[in-house]
């Protein structure tokens, strides 16, 4: 009799879902179908230490003209004991950075997610550390790791649950301390990357903007590449894994380099073609800061001029999960509410994507 009851009502009312009407009286759909999730609010910090070309090739077999012709990087920021420790150090002040220049409040904050390759610790979470320590303390928190694609992936995530209605205000971090997982005696590897931060708010925008689309892949035939060895399940610590130097990231950089090129670049471009987009459409692209030759090749295939393009890799070199974050910080008072930012991203296992945002912040 009930389930007949219940028949009836969904015939009558079949213009509406069930998933619509959860949770009591019956909802407007409009409202829930245009919402999006959008970045209200970004900071970035990176350490003080500035290490140069020319003081690695003081410390390995390298030059200044190598680095800045094959990568495009001059310098990149370390963090030393001295100044502070772990991931968590620089999204706290990262965090700082983002509310003094936009007065927002974080102790609202209901999820923290952190992207990051170099948490504090394997266990506990960092997250939930980085929610305690800027007053965040009722939200929920979780660590994301997919390499050098881990901030897209995060801010993906992000927008998936607000657009479900689950959280309000979001937190995404992008931290790495690469200097913690670099063998400073590995030419190929130790000129790469560099420590930095970058955060972006998240919170539900009824006016369309924030996160549009996304084209997000991973192909594990990229797992011999780009890895490091040991401290996982399959190569746990061990005396012979440290005299083998096997915690240090390595990769075979041409097959690395090979992949990134053609996968950034595609999907990127496929995103637009999948939008209806060209690159006239588009106002910046954010890309992963790994090597300016990358970057080019990413911007010719979408065919956006220079100056569309972000790029502070001179500054940084490769700080992983901070890339993008610290993009849109650095080119912050650029961007106009409204534009069209594009993010692309590639990293190890393979990891890579793309994505399409419309810009919310109003700068005053
Ligand atoms: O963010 C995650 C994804 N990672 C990437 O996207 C990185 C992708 N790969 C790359 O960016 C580039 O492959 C590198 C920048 C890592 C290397 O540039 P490359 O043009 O592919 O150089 P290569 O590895 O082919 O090396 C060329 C030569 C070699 O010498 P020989 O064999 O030709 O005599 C290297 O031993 O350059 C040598 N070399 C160096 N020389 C001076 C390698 N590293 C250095 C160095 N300084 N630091």
């Amino acid at each position: 009799m009930i389930v007949k009851k219940v028949a009836q009502f969904w015939a009558t009312f079949s213009f509406l879902t069930p998933s619509k009407c959860s949770g009591g009286p019956i909802l407007a759909p409009t409202s829930e179908e245009t919402m999006k999730a959008a970045i209200t609010a970004i900071g970035g910090y990176v350490p003080e230490y500035v290490l140069t070309n020319d003081e690695l090739a003081t410390m390995v077999d390298t030059n200044d003209e190598w680095i800045t012709t094959r990568t495009g990087i001059k310098e990149r920021r370390i963090l030393k004991p001295e100044e502070g420790m772990g991931a968590s150090y620089l999204a706290i002040k990262a965090v700082e950075a983002m509310k003094e220049e936009y007065g927002v409040t974080v102790d609202d904050v209901d999820l923290v997610i952190l992207a990051s390759v170099t948490p504090d610790m394997p266990v506990a979470i960092t997250s939930a550390y980085i929610a305690q320590e800027i007053g965040a303390t009722n939200a929920y928190a979780f660590d994301l790791q997919a390499a050098c694609s881990s901030f897209l992936y995060a801010v993906s995530n992000a927008a998936a649950y607000i657009e479900s209605g689950k959280y309000k205000k979001v937190l995404v971090v992008g931290s790495d301390v690469m200097s913690s997982i670099v063998d400073y005696t590995d030419r190929t590897t130790c000129i790469l990357f560099g420590d930095g931060c970058g955060v972006a708010l998240m919170e539900p925008n009824e006016e369309g903007l924030g996160v549009q689309d996304e084209i997000l892949r991973t192909d594990a035939s990229g797992r011999d590449f780009l890895r490091i060895e040991a401290g996982g399940s399959f190569l746990p610590p061990s005396h012979e894994t440290i005299d083998n130097k096997q915690h240090a990231i390595r990769q075979e950089g041409q097959s690395v380099f090979r992949f990134a090129v053609s996968r950034m670049a595609d999907t990127s471009a496929e995103l637009l073609e999948k939008n209806g987009l060209t690159g006239e459409d588009v106002a910046y692209l954010v890309p992963h800061q790994a090597n300016l030759r990358i970057i080019d090749a990413t911007a010719r295939r979408m065919e956006l001029t220079k100056e569309k393009v972000v790029v502070n890799i001179q500054k940084y070199g490769n700080t992983t999960s901070a890339t993008i974050p610290l993009g849109m910080w650095d080119y912050r008072d650029k961007f106009k509410k409204g534009d069209n930012i594009f993010f692309a991203a590639f990293g190890g296992g393979f990891t890579w994507g793309a994505m399409w945002v419309k810009w919310a912040i109003d700068k005053k």
